[in-house]
């Protein structure tokens, strides 16, 4: 198990080194955030794509990586067939370059291959070499955003420690806090960014508060580890209306709760600048000149 958290330890930090070094030249300035959970089915890939798809709709070059090691489904989710996946990277068959598909608003998507049991067992040097890979596209990136399977597995641990910033996704389920809490104890001490905590589901803006706040300050008293508010995004049906559209929510409902509190996430990813959004009305008038001046 040491051994195991002493390999991590080392992929991190090289990868890392890599990434803010000339080997990663090219993504320099590009953010990499890593979308994650503990426990399963907390919203994680619809998420990665609605804020994947707001950061891609503002113009910036996005590229969602669907890194669920075996379970990928981001493609399904769109109506996509990709013809290639990461199983033909690694297997050295096609390059990165080659098996990328193009998603709505001009987003990149790589394909993570669903069903194939190797993937799900990949060694994370392999995944490195999937980094290195995006770093040699021809085309600048602003985001490149990763949505990892559930848990605390090889792959999942090794994937996050890459990223610049993680999005800790969790419901306000006991159960979800729980696991969301395992997870940041496994990552604490090997991460090269911050943990921004996102809360998906919540019935209304208390309770979601309160789980946030719960968790926040457990990390901090036992593993004092401060975890920053990332969010929160309502219960909300669109989500799920969307999937069997096979279309994203922020597309498909671009006023559903659930597409406006992406859209202040995405906003405070850094670069999209909302000030002090008043009500919704002002939120979405705030969106729309936003847009318009990236446009123009
Ligand atoms: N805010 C929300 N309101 C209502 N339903 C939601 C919300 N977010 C996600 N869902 C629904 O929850 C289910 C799980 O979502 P999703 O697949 O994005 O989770 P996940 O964390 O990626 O799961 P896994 O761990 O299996 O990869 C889906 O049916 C989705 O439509
Ligand atoms: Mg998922």
């Amino acid at each position: 198990m040491n051994d195991q958290a002493e390999k991590l330890r080392l992929l991190a930090n090289t990868l890392h080194k890599k990434i803010h070094s000339r080997v990663f030249d090219d993504m320099k300035g590009c953010q990499v955030l890593a979308v994650a959970s503990g426990k399963g089915g907390v919203g994680k890939t619809n998420l990665a794509l609605g804020l994947s798809l707001a950061l891609a709709k503002a113009k910036y070059r996005v590229i969602l990586w669907d890194a669920d090691m075996g379970m990928a489904n981001i493609d399904v989710m769109l109506g996509l067939i990709p013809q290639y996946n990461l199983h033909h990277v690694f297997k050295g068959e096609r390059t990165l370059q080659e098996i990328m598909v193009k998603g709505p608003e001009g987003l990149w998507i790589i394909p993570g291959g669903s069903g194939i049991e190797e993937l799900a067992n990949v060694e994370p040097f392999l995944l490195n070499k999937v980094l290195q890979d995006v770093s040699l596209l021809d085309k600048k990136i602003d985001y490149l955003i990763i949505d990892t399977g559930a848990g605390i597995s090889r792959q999942v641990v090794a994937v996050t420690l890459a990223a610049t910033e993680v999005l800790l996704v969790t419901t306000p389920e006991p159960t979800a806090l729980t696991d969301a809490y395992g997870l940041i104890k496994v990552l604490k001490g090997h991460l090269n960014g911050g943990i921004k905590l996102i809360i998906n589901m919540v019935k209304n803006k208390d309770e979601g508060e309160a789980a946030a706040l719960k968790l926040m300050r457990v990390s901090k008293q036992f593993l004092d580890l401060t975890v920053d508010f990332g969010g929160l995004v309502p219960y909300d049906n669109n989500i799920q209306n969307a999937v069997r559209n096979n279309q994203s929510y922020l597309l498909a409902y671009p006023r559903s709760p659930a597409a406006l509190s992406t859209w202040r996430i995405a906003s405070s990813l850094g670069r999209i600048e909302l000030k002090n959004p008043s009500g919704m009305r002002g939120f979405i008038r705030q969106v729309v000149s936003f847009l318009k001046s990236k446009q123009s």
